[in-house]
């Protein structure tokens, strides 16, 4: 096995049978390898395959075809053994136990994955204060709202400390303070305990700030596999904007129109002139135009390149190319 390699993911495929004669093929032949202390993320847009994924590295159900390796370990096979390493929290709200309080639902999930609840009851009472769920400790899971319920629900996937942390869309109904804490949380349990952390959502900001790698899903079949810097740089044209008080003049309206990458916009007795491109002597040519007639400036700034945009252009380019239709 390659050092470090924590999970391997060959080959697998899903079809569901949705009626008589017609299948789904939800996971087409997917692999990827995640590391020791990584954070993964696996996006798509809806439908893609990244539940699934999830429910067969998590053997809740079983593939078509392929292998997975947890440690090494086949998650078919040896079962029991593949899944003490992995702990998960899957789509929707059936994560937690309904009639178990706050404190209950902690030891619970720790005592399924082997840990003795007594012996780590700090770390229970550390999570308990991290989601700010002390008030309601011993309050029933279903009497939570469904934010804390979220909150419970990744803190029972913490608290046991288990390698491997499976998180589909978890900070779906978060509050925006939760969520910034989590990315927080996430981020230094891989670091400080070598946690490796796979992760699916639709919010790209989490990706960009947490995920060293991801794969993109699209009908069930992977259509980008790099790290997140690497994606980023590929979309990187840089892209700035001038206002300038008043409008242009003619000659400089004229030099302006001769270069492609700018636009210049009228607006409210202002100038907008946008351009982009990552060549640097264009930024000092804008200037000399603008400075040759005495323009004032109000303001320069720089549009960054962000994640979301990137995502949706690995999407689109995918759809173009035709990529495989779902359905078989
Ligand atoms: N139990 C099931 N029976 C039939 N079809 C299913 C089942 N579960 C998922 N599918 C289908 O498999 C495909 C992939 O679904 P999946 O839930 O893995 O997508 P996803 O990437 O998690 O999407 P989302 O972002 O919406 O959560 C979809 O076409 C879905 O309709
Ligand atoms: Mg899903």
């Amino acid at each position: 096995m390659e050092q470090n390699i924590l999970l391997k993911v060959s080959n697998i495929s899903k079809t569901y049978k949705i009626r008589k004669g017609e299948w789904v093929k939800a996971v087409d032949d997917i692999s990827f390898s995640v590391k020791k202390g990584e954070i993964f993320g696996l996006l798509g847009p809806n439908g893609a395959g990244k539940t699934t994924t999830v429910k067969m590295i998590c053997a809740l159900i079983r593939g078509d075809s392929g292998e997975i390796l947890v440690n090494g370990i086949n998650n078919v096979k040896k079962r029991t053994k593949a899944l003490r390493s992995i702990s998960a929290v899957l789509e929707g709200n059936r994560n937690i136990y309904w009639r178990l309080t706050v404190r209950e639902n902690l030891e619970f999930f720790a005592a399924l994955k082997g840990k003795n609840p007594q012996k780590i009851k700090d770390k229970i009472d550390y999570y308990i204060d991290f989601f700010n769920l002390r008030e309601k400790e011993k309050v029933t899971a279903s009497n939570l709202s469904r934010g804390m319920q979220q909150k419970l629900a990744i803190a029972t996937a913490l608290v046991s400390g288990t390698e491997i942390i499976l998180l589909d869309e978890p900070t779906l109904g978060l509050d925006v303070k939760a969520s910034y804490e989590i990315r927080d949380l996430l981020k230094r349990i891989a670091k400080e305990n070598g946690t490796t952390i796979i992760i699916t959502t639709h919010d790209m900001s989490v990706v960009q700030e947490i995920c060293e790698r991801v794969i993109i899903i699209n009908n069930g079949a992977i259509i980008a596999e790099d790290r997140v810097e690497n994606l980023m740089k590929l979309f990187d044209t840089k892209s700035y904007r001038f206002v300038v008080e008043g409008k242009l003049t003619s000659q400089q309206e004229e030099l302006f129109e001769k270069i492609d990458q700018v636009v210049a916009v009228e607006k409210n007795s202002k100038t907008e002139i946008t351009f982009n491109s990552a060549d640097t002597s264009l930024f000092y040519q804008i200037i000399e135009v603008l400075k040759a007639e005495n323009s004032i400036i109000e303001s320069i700034s720089q549009k960054e390149v962000n994640f979301e945009k990137v995502f949706m252009e690995i999407i689109e380019e995918g759809d173009k190319n035709g990529k495989n239709s779902a359905v078989v």
